[in-house]
């Protein structure tokens, strides 16, 4: 009896933080820059799929960002980082701080893509987690829904 109704829980826990996490959209205060020299090399991470933590740390070692130099200058650093903190994940199951201050190295995110297969990671039009408009097709618009799923096939 007891069991049962744990899973009854469990689900509707579930479901319900599904939903927040389906729809991830751009805040409109977005400063220009962060289009500008965030968007060049991946999407515009919305600022909600990291914590604040996380935030500062990715900010702090633009120079040396995942084998690149992102940096930008201080003005411009300064501005983007207190706008990211503002709108970083505040939902305590997403604000933990991430590993290698990646998104798809959170607890979240790794069980939300449990069921992808290592090989489709590494797929030509895929080649990375990182790459999430790959398979979310409306990921530019922060839609990230089950509903709005198109794994490549190659
Ligand atoms: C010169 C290219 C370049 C620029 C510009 C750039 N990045 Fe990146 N970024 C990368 C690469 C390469 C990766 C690793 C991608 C991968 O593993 O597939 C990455 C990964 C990331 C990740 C982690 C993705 C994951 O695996 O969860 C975050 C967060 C991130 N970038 C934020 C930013 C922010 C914020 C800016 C702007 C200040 C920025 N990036 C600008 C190249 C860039
Ligand atoms: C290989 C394709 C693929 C890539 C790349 C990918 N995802 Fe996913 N994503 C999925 C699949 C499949 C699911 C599970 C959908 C389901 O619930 O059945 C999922 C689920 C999710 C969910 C949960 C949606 C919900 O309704 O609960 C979020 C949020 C999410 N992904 C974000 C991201 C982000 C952010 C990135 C990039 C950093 C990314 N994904 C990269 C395939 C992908």
């Amino acid at each position: 009896m007891m069991k049962k109704y744990n899973f009854v829980l469990l689900t509707c826990l579930l479901s319900i933080s599904g939903a927040f996490a389906a729809k991830m959209p751009m805040p409109a205060d977005a400063p220009a820059s962060y289009e500008a020299e965030c968007a060049s090399c991946h999407m515009a991470y919305p600022p909600g799929l990291l914590s604040e933590k996380s935030w500062q740390n990715v900010m702090s070692g633009l120079d040396k960002h995942f084998g690149t130099d992102a940096s930008v200058d201080a003005k411009t650093r300064t501005e983007m980082t207190s706008w990211l903190v503002k709108n970083a994940a505040t939902r305590q199951k997403y604000s933990e701080t991430a590993p290698e201050n990646r998104i798809t190295k959170t607890s979240w995110f790794i069980r939300k893509h449990d069921e992808v297969k290592a090989d489709v990671w590494k797929r030509a039009s895929i080649k990375s987690p990182a790459n999430c408009g790959a398979c979310h097709i409306d990921a530019a618009k922060g839609v990230f829904s089950e509903s709005n799923i198109k794994i490549p096939s190659k």
